[in-house]
């Protein structure tokens, strides 16, 4: 059977660095609660003129360098954001203008901190089925200019950073790649963990009042985040082992989705994944939502703690709640 497999990766963060230190100067927080509570040392902003699709842009630039493929062969785009930078058209049109590719289909998919692992998915599917063959898939996001930097958005703030990461998925006869995705979302927690406003379940986009109550920035639920996801995790990463008959023993390396160290650490303590077959970069990037993945992903690869035939498994969970999973062979 013919499978799906990643080509090549790359990243791109911008050159700001924003340390815990410098926001507790914008609101009341402190180094050492932001590194307790979520392992986060500092995050990346980009510059006002740098938006979603331009960070893609730089991430897909390297993983087509790093894939050897000239931009010219992709054959469709697929970017998962939750900060586009228009509300219409997509950042995946954005991005195809950008790689200069007028003609080739461009998708943007909205599943949030799941973004790529959804996005992943879909490609897999449409390279199995042989309708593409060239893939472009990327996470971007650009959270720096809505956040609220006052203490009454200092919850959501401290979490989270700019970036990109992006990788090439097309056809092999080889037996590695994609071995299988899991899906899976609960609406029911929409405001668990969103951004209101604006939106077209309001009378108007947005008005003076929205602004004034500042339903314009995400808000969290912090602790009702965290028990969903130390609940869902380990059963969609129990749910990727059982669809391809492994153990966790047969994982070389897990890449979660950088929510939240304590997070992911509570889901690996009760699963018994041992730390070392772990890779985590949020002491470095935050929460960089869509891009988390393919940027670790990167890093691990770049590191050499994923080598050609070793298993590695992603999961996410984020907004939506969405979580899901994949299981790859290198
Ligand atoms: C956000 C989170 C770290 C908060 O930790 P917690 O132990 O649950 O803390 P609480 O919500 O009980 O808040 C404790 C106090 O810290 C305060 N606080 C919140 N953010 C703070 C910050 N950045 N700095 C300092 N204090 C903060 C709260 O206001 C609260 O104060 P209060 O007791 O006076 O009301 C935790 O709930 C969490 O990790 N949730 C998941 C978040 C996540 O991963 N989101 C991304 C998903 S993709």
């Amino acid at each position: 059977m013919q499978r799906a497999y990643i080509l090549g990766t790359g990243f791109y963060v911008p050159d700001r660095v924003v340390t815990n230190d410098e926001l507790a100067r914008h609101m009341d927080t402190s180094d050492e609660w932001i590194r307790q509570r979520t392992g986060i040392e500092r995050r990346r902003y980009a510059p006002d003129d740098v938006g979603c699709g331009e960070l893609a842009y730089r991430a897909s630039l390297k993983a087509l360098e790093n894939a050897g493929v000239a931009r010219e062969s992709l054959d469709c785009i697929i970017l998962a954001t939750l900060s586009p930078d228009y509300h219409f058209p997509g950042s995946a049109c954005v991005l195809g203008d950008k790689l200069g590719l007028p003609g080739v289909p461009a998708i943007d998919i909205r599943a949030q901190c799941s973004g790529f692992i959804y996005s992943l998915s879909v490609a897999d599917n449409f390279v199995r089925g042989g309708q593409y063959r060239r893939i472009l898939v990327v996470g971007s996001e650009k959270h720096s200019m809505a956040l609220e930097f006052a203490d009454r958005g200092r919850d959501v703030t401290v979490l989270f950073g700019d970036g990109a990461g992006a990788v090439l998925v097309g056809p092999t006869e080889e037996d590695r790649g994609i071995l299988s995705t899991h899906l899976h979302a609960d609406g029911r927690y929409a405001d668990s963990l969103w951004l209101e406003c604006p939106g077209s379940a309001h009378p108007r986009w947005v008005t003076p009042d929205m602004l004034e109550e500042g339903r314009t920035f995400p808000k969290m639920k912090g602790r009702s985040v965290f028990k969903v996801a130390v609940e869902v995790l380990p059963q969609v990463i129990t749910e990727a082992l059982e669809k391809n008959g492994m153990g966790l023993e047969d994982i070389d390396l897990f890449i979660y989705h950088q929510a939240n160290l304590r997070i992911i650490e509570s889901v690996s303590m009760r699963m018994g994944i041992p730390p070392e077959k772990i890779y985590n970069n949020i002491q470095e990037y935050g929460n960089t939502t869509a891009g988390s993945i393919p940027i670790a992903l990167h890093e691990a690869v770049e590191k050499g703690l994923l080598r050609k035939g070793q298993h590695a498994l992603l999961a996410s969970f984020g907004s939506g709640f969405t979580w899901a999973s994949a299981v790859l062979r290198w």
